[in-house]
């Protein structure tokens, strides 16, 4: 099991990374934004201006106001200087702000379509995957892009303008000095590129780490009460801390590749300060340049490296947006389940037959074949048969949650991969082998298949089952919240849950999944009786254990290796003295006084 979520985030992880599509990607999310994109751009121009204009402003206070002792000049220059810089301020808070709302509609926006795709991926995608990871796509890895978009991005676009204005600056006011710092430029990009790949690296693994940390996490605390029971709690624990320990070392490690950008450019931007100074010093010795020019100059440079830093920065912060953003388009690439077929079903009459079905979930696994069989409208078909016989892949069959190799499923002489899978669904209530209750109040849950219930007909429907006296004992009645996976009903009262809620979606087809196996004998029994009524003029295909349930089927189907092996009414199959005669045999013994007799 372990090494299996481990095989599949590997598995994962094996395609092929292609960081400039998946940059150019993301840059299409931002289109939508086009034009407040290109606002938020002048106010940056405006904001990279205004940090020129600075040292430019000191020059003059120091060549011109100051040189010709020139006391209303001065204070002329410093308070444009003030209105430059608050300027400056105002647009860049302005421009802040502008991005980061767009970097959050952005983000919501992938949020919300890793959901769909979610919504719309086969059910198959789900069986080899662990919760966890897909969890920790939507929320760290979305969380790292967020990083990326609303400060990143408004830094790194303000860094590179302000880099642009000042080299202009630089250039018009001394060329040859401008040269110097110039020249150090290369050997920067070089060191910045090689530190980004080495973060890349850092990150992707970071990333990955915790995809698996929140897999194990999610995995632990649902199998919290076996951890417990079998005393397994220390085994748990130290897996979790190995995996714990993994994304640790690659976050740590992602964090010296970041934290060895700003040393390094700090080394070299102290070289091309002096390296400035000494040129500056010479040139003014020279007498071709003012001491404020140099000033000014020197004022540049501190500027000069501050965008760079950012620059810096934000490419390791550029990696792990990378690496989440490649996590989040793997999902969204997944192709979800193609919609078939334009043919509708209108008859709505519920007439179900399997042809000649063969179907595997691995290829080369067959799991059913040769499955035929006919539910007229308003029959009761009972599926029987020892575990792992096949019985919830013929349903599953039903409601394609996957479809078939070979052969035919048809509804109302309709092929069901012929119509769209909603049209189909909308045919059919389920009640599955595991019920799922969802958060919400009991009487929410009843209607989820049929919104519009009235309280009426919810109580009505709970009543029918036998569902209404444990119901009422809740401590809000009808109204008592469940909790998440409803942990606070017994596993018999979510059965009846999900069979009042099936019945009441009102579909011509009722798909049952050892619907009564976990009822006690007496809810049983007034199951039994409430389900003759709620199934008449209803198909229904049952999958049981309990033998009571279904001796009344209009055809009973005993499956054996995805097989049928016997099929006939219950007393054809009893006389027949196959097994079915001999699983009732067992039935009986066990606990026969269960059977309601007739
Ligand atoms: N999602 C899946 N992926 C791969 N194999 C599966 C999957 N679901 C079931 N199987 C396999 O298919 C076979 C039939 O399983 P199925 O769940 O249909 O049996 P069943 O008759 O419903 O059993 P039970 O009475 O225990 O519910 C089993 O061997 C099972 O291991
Ligand atoms: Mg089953």
């Amino acid at each position: 099991m372990i090494g299996g979520v481990q095989g599949v985030l590997q598995g994962l992880d094996a395609k092929p990374h292609r960081r400039g599509a998946t940059t150019l990607r993301l840059l299409g999310e931002l289109q939508p934004y086009g034009r407040t994109l290109v606002g938020a751009a002048a106010l940056i121009l405006v904001v990279a201006v205004c940090q020129a204009l600075g040292p430019w402003l000191v020059s003059r206070a120091i060549d011109v106001n100051v040189a010709r002792h020139d006391g209303r000049g001065l204070v002329v220059t410093i308070a444009v200087m003030a209105a430059v810089y608050v300027m400056g301020a105002l647009a860049q808070r302005i421009q802040i702000f502008v991005i980061g709302t767009i970097g959050q509609r952005v983000l919501a926006e992938l949020r919300q379509r890793l959901f769909s795709r979610f919504q719309g991926l086969p059910i198959g995608f789900f069986d080899q995957r662990p919760i966890g990871d897909l969890m920790g796509r939507v929320s760290n890895d979305v969380d790292a892009l967020n990083q990326l978009l609303t400060h990143g991005l408004t830094q790194s676009i303000g860094a590179v303008f302000g880099l642009l204005v000042i080299l202009v600056a630089m250039a018009m006011l001394n060329s040859l000095l401008a040269l110097v710092c110039l020249a150090t430029l290369p050997l920067m990009g070089l060191t910045i590129w090689m530190l980004a790949r080495w973060a890349r690296f850092a990150y992707r693994e970071a990333r990955k780490t915790t995809g698996m940390v929140m897999a194990e996490l999610q995995e632990e605390i649902g199998g919290l009460r076996e951890t417990q029971a079998f005393n397994r709690a220390g085994e748990s624990e130290a897996r979790f801390r190995e995996r714990n320990r993994a994304n640790r070392d690659a976050n740590i490690r992602a964090a010296v590749a970041t934290s060895v950008f700003s040393p390094a450019i700090d080394v070299m931007s102290a070289l091309t300060i002096a390296a400035v100074i000494g040129s500056g010093a010479w040139l003014v010795l020279q007498g071709s340049l003012t001491l404020g020019l140099l000033a000014a100059f020197v004022l540049y440079i501190g500027q000069f490296f501050w965008p760079i830093q950012i620059v810096a920065q934000v490419s390791a912060q550029l990696q792990a947006a990378l690496a989440g953003a490649e996590r989040i388009y793997e999902i969204l690439d997944e192709d979800p389940e193609a919609e078939t077929g334009g043919l509708s079903l209108v008859s709505g009459q519920g007439r179900v037959e399997y042809r000649e079905v063969e179907f595997s979930y691995t290829s080369g696994r067959p799991v059913l074949s040769g499955v035929s069989f006919v539910a007229e409208p308003g029959e009761t078909i009972a599926i029987v048969g020892p575990t792992g016989a096949g019985k919830t892949s013929i349903a599953n069959l039903l409601l394609r949650f996957y479809d078939v190799s070979a052969g035919e499923v048809l509804v109302d002489g309709v092929d069901v991969r012929d119509v769209p899978r909603e049209a189909l669904r909308a045919q059919i209530a389920v009640v599955a082998q595991e019920p799922f209750l969802f958060s919400g109040t009991v009487a929410e849950n009843l209607a989820y298949g049929r919104p519009n219930a009235t309280r009426e007909e919810v109580v009505a429907m709970a009543k029918a089952v036998g569902a209404d006296a444990f119901i009422e004992a809740l401590p809000q009645g009808y109204d008592t919240p469940l909790g998440e996976g409803a942990g606070r009903l017994g596993h018999g009262q979510r059965q009846l849950l999900a069979i009042a809620r099936a019945v009441l979606a009102d579909r011509p087809i009722l798909l049952m999944d050892e619907a009564t196996s976990h009822v006690d004998a007496a809810t049983e029994a007034s199951l039994q009786r409430a389900l003759a009524t709620a199934l008449e003029g209803r198909t229904a295909i049952v999958i049981a254990h309990r033998l009571s349930t279904i001796r009344h089927a209009d055809l009973i189907l005993v499956v054996a290796d995805g097989r049928i092996a016997e099929r006939g009414t219950h007393d054809e199959l009893l006389a027949a003295g196959g097994r079915y005669a001999e699983l009732y045999r067992h039935h009986e013994e066990a606990s026969g006084h269960s059977v309601t007799p007739r």
